[in-house]
């Protein structure tokens, strides 16, 4: 039989499925309620502005000629104008030549890792930090270094130790990031571009969430503070700040339609790199989307939040009512996850596996989201794809599992306590 292991490159060798697509298959089982998936909610898809766009683009004879055609690789014009509206609505100095269309913004940050990252680069990421992005760098073999977070925010001081060591980039989530949820303030904002600029040191913005905010009003984006930022190709060298964005959590993720915003020298390079990947996102696609967002997409995000928003209420109602005082959780500002610590010396792993085994409720463990793989005693909970009835009896199982957990490692289950706090 052929050895296929050691005919793999050593970024092959080091590959891995991922921990969350793990936990899958624990969801499917009957009566199973999954805090696991942290895919937006099909029944909130838009299906009737999506069949009408792409019924109007099909009647067409002109832009269904264009639709099945090929395309050019920075993405559909018309998407890449509404893009630099939307950026520039919210205060950003952006410019078409810097935007690029991506396969969703995963794919933004595969290439950015393919355009800077050497081996044994270091990239700056948070502790926890989105899975996929380790994903996606780690294809090019950077050192981690990792910067800690707190319920608020991120260690400042820590950042700058960071920082003050050199790093091709930092990958941060200001807005309601994936796992945690936590959203940095202005004054964080604020710091982190002030230390970026002394350091040196890129800031790789993801906003994929950034949509899903429950309170009215939008905290700045990097690019919109970072008062560098060029208007395209003005001519300015001093930009600190790559960004990108996405319609997957705001309209669907089937679609596969990103973005990545960049200084000109930067998106000429991104776009040679999407010619010999792929030569171009699909046409079709990314003119549904851009008829789907010109029509729906302020009152549409309405919607959504209102919808999650309801579910992140849900889910924090329950777990103040059913877990033992010892777990600590955050409240998310939007997004679609809350992010729990259990007690030392409690593994989220095998909390995982015993509450799968006793109760019939999955969730994703925190460590994967790791570099480092720490955060053994972390895990997340999705609220965004769960039945909103299912919301408190899951939280209530999971509570079961978590004080059997504690019973389990002798410690003594507060459950005097926790009723206590019960209304
Ligand atoms: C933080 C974050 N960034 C990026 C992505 C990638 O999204 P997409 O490629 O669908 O735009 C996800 C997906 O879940 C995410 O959670």
């Amino acid at each position: 039989m052929t050895d296929w292991t050691s005919r793999f490159a050593a970024r092959g060798q080091a590959l891995k499925p991922s921990a969350i697509r793990a936990t899958a298959k624990f969801a499917e089982q009957p009566g199973a309620i999954s805090f696991a998936s942290g895919s937006p909610n099909p029944s909130l898809f838009p299906y009737d502005a999506i069949t009408q766009a792409m019924t109007a683009i099909m009647a067409d004879p002109r832009r269904r000629g264009e639709a099945l055609q090929y395309g050019a690789s920075e993405g559909y014009r018309p998407l890449r104008e509404f893009i630099e509206r939307y950026l520039r609505d919210a205060g950003a100095q952006v410019a078409l030549d810097m935007i690029t269309v991506t396969n969703g913004s995963q794919q933004a940050l595969e290439f950015l890792a393919k355009l800077f990252v050497e081996p044994g680069d270091r990239i700056v990421v948070t502790n926890p930090t989105y899975l996929g992005a380790l994903q996606a760098f780690g294809l090019f073999e950077p050192v981690y270094a990792c910067v800690p977070t707190h319920q608020a925010g991120i260690d400042l001081e820590a950042l700058e130790r960071e920082f003050s060591q050199g790093a091709k980039f930092m990958y941060l989530m200001p807005d309601f990031g994936n796992p945690s949820g936590i959203t940095l303030s202005l004054e964080e904002r604020l710091k982190v571009l002030e230390l970026s600029r002394r350091h040196k040191v890129l800031i790789v913005e993801d906003q994929a969430y950034e949509q899903l905010r429950f309170a009215p009003k939008a905290l700045p984006s990097m690019p919109a503070l970072d008062t560098s930022h060029p208007a395209g190709s003005s001519g300015r060298s001093t930009v600190n700040v790559i960004h990108a964005g996405t319609f997957s959590k705001s309209l669907v993720p089937g679609l596969r339609v990103g973005w990545v915003v960049a200084p000109p020298a930067v998106t000429q390079k991104l776009v040679s790199i999407k010619q010999a990947s792929d030569l171009h996102g699909g046409q079709l696609n990314q003119m549904i989307v851009h008829d789907v967002a010109t029509a729906i997409l302020r009152d549409h995000t309405e919607r959504l939040r209102g919808a999650y928003r309801r579910r992140r209420d849900l889910m924090l109602r329950a777990l103040a009512r059913h877990m033992p005082q010892e777990v600590a959780w955050n409240e998310p500002g939007g997004g679609m996850f809350v992010w729990l610590s259990l007690p030392a010396p409690l593994d989220a792993a095998e909390l995982q596996m015993r509450a799968i085994r006793d109760e019939n409720v999955v969730f994703v463990p925190g460590a994967p989201f790791f570099a480092d793989s720490s955060g053994k005693a972390t895990l997340r909970l999705s609220f965004s794809s769960v039945a909103e009835d299912a919301i408190a009896p899951g939280i209530e199982r999971l509570a079961r599992a978590v004080r059997a957990a504690m019973a389990a490692e002798g410690e003594a289950a507060p459950v005097a306590a926790a009723r206590a706090r019960s209304p």
